[in-house]
């Protein structure tokens, strides 16, 4: 009795320990047969419009002011600039191993399959999803927030499009928080954010249709967004009152250190670029250039912009839903405001289409390893796009974007890249143990020291905002205790028929083999 209770719980605990090979993943991607073009320059394309968006246009306000839970840096920004920079790059050293390691879309899911099994793989995924789908709800209330500024430098349109009701560019807790009143309909209230509802649902159309279309149009979004922010750092420049930038760090320590889990929304997605790997020559040379290089040259942008915008006004003066247009605004230059506008607007739009596509290539992979209900693969026969997965998920996140506000949906995505960047680094340590002879065309220098650096300064962070950040943090455990559900009650089991199937699979002689 006691026997089969020990085989049982042996069984179960190797069942969630199950790794993938990464040669199963090798293979299964050298039969998607895709071309390898992406060099250098492409990747850091790629990650710089991925990672400078909501960030840096609207999330900076709310570093250096605080919000009504956490602290701001104030002008100290800069140095929780300097700080996520460090969390940063050991993470993406990491990542570089992994994706040159293992070159197939799918990413830190992939790569945590590989190394520590079936539970933590799904975990990873799920957790994923708050940086990619949860982190597209605040990048569409923040797409809001900027177009109602681009309304507002138009004088001839009509007050209700300038000034819009609330209820109509918010979610409902934003409105009831901000003290405002929202209609009633049979008794339901009726709020929602339509601008952000608007452009999430034209990028899943343009997703759905495939993603080959958005390649130059994501180029031209980067030339505009950077264009627009080296105007606004020159500009601004000549505005600069050095006695704004004092006090310097009015909350202190702690004030450095929300600011920079605040700012490191603004780092999120440069790990889309291992998701390329598979269409980068030269790996080994053009990945740790693509990825450093995207991290660096964005994080001196911060902090050109973040030592502009704080020394062009006082700090109390900040706009919190449009900062960076309204420090133009303040110093009577309004036509640059709506200058900027544009560019803020075409930089969310290219964090959008990565964030989104994201959500549906790392759901994709979920599902086809048995994660996920198997019509979730459903490729169109048409345009080759895993269209039900779009749809659900976008239908998804247009409904949490009537519930989740931006500060709380930004919050939630740091949280969860924030745990990613921490598995990937043990995920390395634990591969350097059980595969280290399995090429590795690019490796993290001074291993194990870097990779545990990276443990220690994001988790770090994580541990320091968890106290103050209420409503995220109590969110956080909750999306983790969601997540092990569902995977109990349909992941475990379908992964199970999936592995029983193969081992039949295994057993038969060649010709019924291939039936089966
Ligand atoms: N880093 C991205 C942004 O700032 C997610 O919008």
């Amino acid at each position: 009795m006691q026997n089969s209770g020990q085989n049982f719980l042996s069984t179960f605990i190797s069942n969630l320990i199950r790794k993938k090979n990464p040669d199963e993943f090798l293979e299964q991607s050298a039969k998607g047969d895709l071309k390898k073009t992406l060099g250098a320059f492409d990747l850091i394309i790629l990650g710089i419009s991925a990672i400078i968006g909501a960030g840096i246009f609207v999330m900076i306000g709310s570093a250096v002011i605080g919000t009504t839970e956490r602290v701001g840096a104030g002008p100290g920004l800069v140095i929780s600039i300097v700080l996520v920079t460090i969390a940063c790059i050991f993470p993406a050293l990491c990542y570089t191993e992994f994706a040159s390691m293992i070159p197939v879309s799918g990413s830190a899911y992939i790569y945590t399959f590989a190394t520590m099994g079936e539970l933590p793989a799904w975990m990873m995924g799920w957790v994923l999803m708050l940086e990619y789908a949860i982190g597209t709800i605040a990048v569409a209330s923040s797409w809001t927030g900027y177009l109602i500024k681009l309304f507002q430098g138009f004088p001839f349109l009509p007050e209700c499009v300038k000034n819009p009701p609330a209820w109509l560019v918010n979610d409902y807790q934003s409105v009831v928080d901000a003290g405002g009143t929202v209609p009633h309909i049979l008794g339901i209230p009726v709020c929602f954010n339509l601008p952000a509802m608007f452009i999430i649902t034209v990028i899943a159309l343009i997703l759905l249709k495939g993603i080959q279309e958005s390649a130059n149009f994501a180029r031209i979004m980067v030339f505009v967004k950077v264009t627009v922010i080296a105007l606004f750092i020159v500009v601004g420049a000549f505005y600069v009152r050095p006695e704004n930038w004092t006090p310097f760090a009015p909350n202190g320590l702690n004030g450095i250190l929300m600011g920079a889990f605040a700012i490191f929304y603004a780092y999120i997605g440069f790990d889309a670029i291992s998701t390329a790997a598979e269409e980068t020559k030269d790996p080994q040379k053009n990945l740790p250039i693509g990825l450093i290089g995207s991290l660096v040259i964005c994080s001196i942008i911060y902090g050109l912009v973040t030592i502009v915008l704080t020394g062009m006004m006082p700090m109390n003066s900040i706009d919190l839903k449009a900062p960076i247009a309204h420090a133009m605004s303040f110093v009577g230059q309004d036509w640059f405001a709506g200058a900027i506008a544009i560019g803020a607007l075409a930089g969310l739009t290219s964090v959008l289409l990565v964030l989104q596509y994201g959500t549906t290539r790392i759901l994709f992979a979920m599902a086809r390893d048995g994660f996920l209900p198997p019509i979730m693969k459903t490729v169109h026969p048409k345009f080759n796009t895993p269209w039900v997965i779009t749809i659900l998920s976008t239908i998804l996140m247009l409904l949490g974007s009537l519930f989740i506000n931006m500060q709380v949906a930004a919050e939630l995505a740091i949280f969860g890249t924030f745990t990613s960047f921490v598995i990937v680094c043990i995920g390395i340590l634990i591969l350097r143990k059980t595969e280290p002879d399995r090429p590795r065309p690019f490796k993290v220098p001074c291993c194990p020291l870097f990779p545990i650096i990276g443990i220690v300064f994001c988790s770090g962070l994580m541990f320091v905002a968890l106290r103050e950040v209420k409503t995220s943090a109590m969110l956080f455990p909750l999306w983790i205790v969601l997540g092990l559900v569902i995977y109990f009650l349909y992941g475990y089991q379908s992964n199970r028929r999936i592995v029983a199937l193969k081992l039949q699979k295994l057993d038969q002689p060649e010709d019924v083999k291939e039936k089966v």
